[in-house]
């Protein structure tokens, strides 16, 4: 068989984890997609710079648009609008399928991207985009696909909801909780985003996109964020049995007029103590959805960190290299399965 050729834009925190495993685990992988996956390069703004993993200097570039030509799958992980944008539809336009976690240029551009990827038959695969490895969008887009989505309650900000959590179970003040938030690294370089509920906004569009089956712009999501929140509130919601959350919204709804619409939206809300939402606590992620048949669902876990985004990009990947293979191995079964079944407590 051939190889299939990977080209990635971006070694940050993601990035690099995504060059790490594609490396470390290059057999296996191949063995689990049918063809063998190959990093061909990696884009990056300086070869000399320092990364939090060591990657081969023969693998890195500053040339992007000469790698994207010569590549099957492109991995856009550098973040921002631009170029970001471009080398996408570049990778687009060359053939290419698209794996990416810019939630920023999905939320704005997505409708663009992907009316250009269907021209031409490309994949653009986004589950890193939102709430990093919680499988949220191939759930909403493959496995929801025949059922009728009511409603999604999402915390998709991780530093926000740290904040909130330490007001809430250690009594911090706003400020003190916001400054151990940031010396942990939860927050963005720009906390405004999280704080001000921008990143949820995003990801709330993105969510109700998929969710709705139209395009919902981040202009369009009415934001709300957490700057006025004080311990008071905190704790006289706690009184009444409720604890805020900052949720992302996004429902089916009809106005006066009998039009239905979608609204999404995010905003401290108040969640009872007893909902799912409730017990989601640091810097964690939940997405509940309400859909007709199914009722409710919540997937959990961390919403942010390097390798856990770099888990959910991987995923994305072996998808496409799946879809490459005609008469190739089928989402589920697996090849080589070269692991004994062992007794229950054989360790
Ligand atoms: N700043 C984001 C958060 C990072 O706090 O959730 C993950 O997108």
């Amino acid at each position: 068989t051939r190889s299939l050729r990977v080209a990635l834009l971006g070694a940050g925190t993601v990035g690099a984890q995504v060059a790490r495993l594609l490396l470390e685990h290059h057999d296996e992988l191949a063995a689990r997609a049918g063809v063998p996956i190959d990093l061909v390069g990696i884009a990056v703004r300086d070869v000399t710079a320092t990364r939090s993993v060591n990657l081969p200097a023969e693998l890195l570039t500053t040339d992007a648009e000469t790698l994207i030509q010569g590549a099957d799958i492109v991995v856009e992980l550098m973040g921002g609008i631009e170029p970001a944008k471009s080398y996408i539809l570049a990778a687009i336009g060359s053939g290419a399928d698209v794996v990416t976690g810019n939630k920023a240029l999905l939320a704005e551009h997505g409708a663009e991207i992907f009316a250009a990827a269907a021209q031409v038959g490309a994949e653009v695969y986004y589950e890193a985009a939102v709430a990093a490895a919680i499988p949220i969008i191939r759930p909403l887009r493959d496995s929801l696909a025949g059922d009728h989505v009511e409603r999604i309650l999402a915390i998709v900000n991780g530093s926000t909801n740290y904040i909130l959590d330490r007001m809430d179970r250690f009594g911090d003040s706003m400020e003190d909780a916001q400054r151990v938030a940031l010396e942990l690294g939860y927050l963005e370089a720009d906390p405004t985003l999280d704080v001000e509920g921008f990143d949820a906004a995003q990801k709330a569009a993105i969510l109700a996109g998929l969710a709705f089956h139209t395009s919902v712009p981040a202009a369009a999501v009415h934001r709300e964020g957490i700057s006025a929140i004080t311990l008071a509130d905190v704790e006289s919601a706690r009184e009444a049995g409720f604890v805020i959350k900052l949720l992302a919204i996004a429902e089916r709804i009809t106005d006066e007029d009998g039009l239905e619409g979608v609204s999404a939206r995010v905003h401290p809300a108040l969640v009872r103590r007893d909902h799912p939402l409730a017990t989601v606590y640091g810097g964690n992620n939940a997405v509940f959805v309400e859909a007709e048949a199914a009722g409710p669902l919540m997937f959990y876990g961390a919403g942010a960190g390097g390798v856990q985004t770099a888990s959910a990009v991987l995923g994305d990947i072996v998808s496409i290299a799946r879809r490459h293979i005609a008469g190739g191995v089928g989402v589920g079964e697996s090849v080589a399965a070269d692991l004994a079944v062992l007794p229950i407590g054989a360790a």
